[in-house]
């Protein structure tokens, strides 16, 4: 079938896409494959929306400030807008991602500017609905019959080159577990796995291009489940082993896991792989069983320390990080110190904490003993003072120690680059110590919030410069 899709650049650019990425590490490598699909269509990409001619907006429906987003930028860019049409360049504008897929039709009727609105699942068709636009608005939210991955342009290697070092490879999408508070099981739809010769193809062709290190992505990465060439059922550490096989790959990660299908053979491929790096993101969201319980999540507390411990009997230098939610309907003062118990229990090396946001159609919604919003406040506050602790301590344990380094990008000093560490730390490191995509040893010999400094390297005058340590 890999036959079947389109080779890109089959058209030469003469138009420009700009697009602007919210949410998740799946949403980032949307917008990636949005970018090629649109390229062999004749539209290069560009990073300044005055220089476009469609613009795209591929949004984040999780919470309800993410969701507000979209109107504010959609305001500021129908001026935009108004100001080109006149012009011999009008200007398109088009919704994609969760929030096209919540909303759909809604969009246009609050926004007029709009020109198309393409949920996730049907993005392979942007060129035909953007040329379709030119005639009138364009909805398409539908969860496509045919495979989106068939479709789409594969990129070009250039194309791929110019992304760095490190990529993602979506390797399952959607979620059948509809905890009471998300709406990812309707923006994003039920679980489906991607066949396991797509996903050898496509990472042969990153690592063709260069790529080091390669994140596996699904919502519930580790519910993906595939057969291999004789027909027998895998699971993702199976799929972990056939990757760590091809040759070149130097790095392996994936993300998110849902601690229901922690198999044994997950945990079993942290204690024999070398190429898998010891970070596990598994979050709990909460530390009581009765919030537990309302979130649907399907296990308890003792559940998620348990799988914890063994985890870290598997491999003893891993690094967990997870989200926390506070205020859910129904928290109480002593659900909340459940939370706080189990993130001192847990102890993490990073952790996403998150107020609870109503989510229309999700059952949280309904529910009627909400949390007030002083109350969220407060207890957020003191979550994230004990995560930054933790992560703080796990830099700081770091220091004195000589970690591998793969050197991804340029730092901000010339003299300067910026590596991953296993544990996804950033680190500075010096330019002597080798080039983009070399796997470095270094020294650590100092620890920051968000970064840790190897030997040589100086921390630029504006010692808080914001280096992301990881995305969502
Ligand atoms: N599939 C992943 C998470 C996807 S959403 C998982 O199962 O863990 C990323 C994070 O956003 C969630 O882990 C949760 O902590 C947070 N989140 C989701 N819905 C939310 C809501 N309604 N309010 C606040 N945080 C939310
Ligand atoms: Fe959302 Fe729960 Fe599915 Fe994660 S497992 S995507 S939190 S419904
Ligand atoms: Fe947001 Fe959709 Fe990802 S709601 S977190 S962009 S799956």
């Amino acid at each position: 079938m890999q036959n079947d899709q389109k080779q890109s650049a089959d058209k030469p650019a003469d138009k420009k896409v700009f697009i602007k990425t919210w949410g998740c590490q799946m949403n980032v490598y949307d917008s990636t494959r949005m970018s090629d699909a649109l390229e062999a269509d004749g539209y290069a990409p560009t990073d300044t929306m005055e220089d476009a001619d469609l613009v795209l907006l591929n949004t984040c429906h999780i919470r309800e400030k993410a969701a507000e987003k979209v109107y504010s930028n959609l305001g500021r860019i129908r001026k935009l807008k108004d100001e080109r049409a006149e012009t011999d360049r009008p200007l398109t504008i088009g919704v994609t991602g969760c929030v096209a897929q919540a909303e759909g039709q809604e969009i246009i009727r609050r926004e007029k500017a709009v020109d198309l609105v393409v949920g996730p699942q049907t993005y392979h068709r942007l060129p035909e609905i953007v040329a379709r636009s030119k005639s009138g608005p364009q909805v398409d939210t539908e969860y496509a019959v045919e495979d989106k991955f068939e479709h789409l342009a594969k990129p070009q290697k250039r194309q791929v080159q110019a992304r760095g070092v490190t990529a993602f490879l979506t390797v399952q999408e959607g979620c059948d577990k509809f905890c009471t508070f998300c709406v990812v099981p309707y923006t994003r739809g039920a679980e489906v796995s991607r066949p396991l010769a797509q996903i050898l193809d496509e990472a042969r062709s990153l690592i063709d291009a260069g790529v080091r290190e390669i994140t596996l992505l699904g919502q519930n990465v580790n519910a993906w489940h595939g057969e291999d060439e004789a027909g027998r059922e895998l699971g993702l550490g199976h799929l972990l082993h056939r990757l760590a096989a091809l040759p070149g790959i130097a790095r392996l990660r994936y993300v998110t896991s849902h601690p229901r299908d922690m198999a044994d053979d997950l945990i079993e491929a942290h204690r024999d792989l070398d190429c898998l790096m010891p970070y596990l993101h598994l979050p709990v969201q909460a530390g009581s069983d009765s919030i537990l319980k309302a979130m649907n999540r399907g296990h308890t507390g003792a559940d998620y320390l348990s799988l914890i411990e063994r985890v870290r009997e598997a491999r003893n230098d891993i690094a967990i990080s997870g989200d926390m939610i506070v205020g859910f309907p129904g928290e109480t003062d002593e659900d909340f110190e459940a939370t706080m118990e189990i993130v001192r229990r847990t102890n993490y090396a990073a952790c996403y904490s998150f107020k609870y946001s109503m989510r229309p159609g999700t059952p949280g919604a309904e529910m009627d003993n909400q949390v007030n919003e002083a109350v969220k406040t407060e207890r957020l506050a003191r979550l994230q003072a004990l995560l930054n602790e933790q992560q703080q301590a796990f830099n700081q344990g770091c220091v004195g120690k000589t970690i591998d380094v793969l050197i991804e990008k340029p730092g901000r000093g010339e003299d300067q680059w910026i590596g991953r560490s296993p544990w996804l730390q950033s680190v500075v490191v010096p330019r002597t110590l080798g080039a983009i995509g070399d796997i470095v040893s270094v020294d650590v010999t100092a620890a920051h919030t968000n970064s840790l400094m190897g030997a040589g390297a100086q921390l630029a005058p504006s010692a808080s410069q914001k280096l992301e340590t990881a995305t969502l």
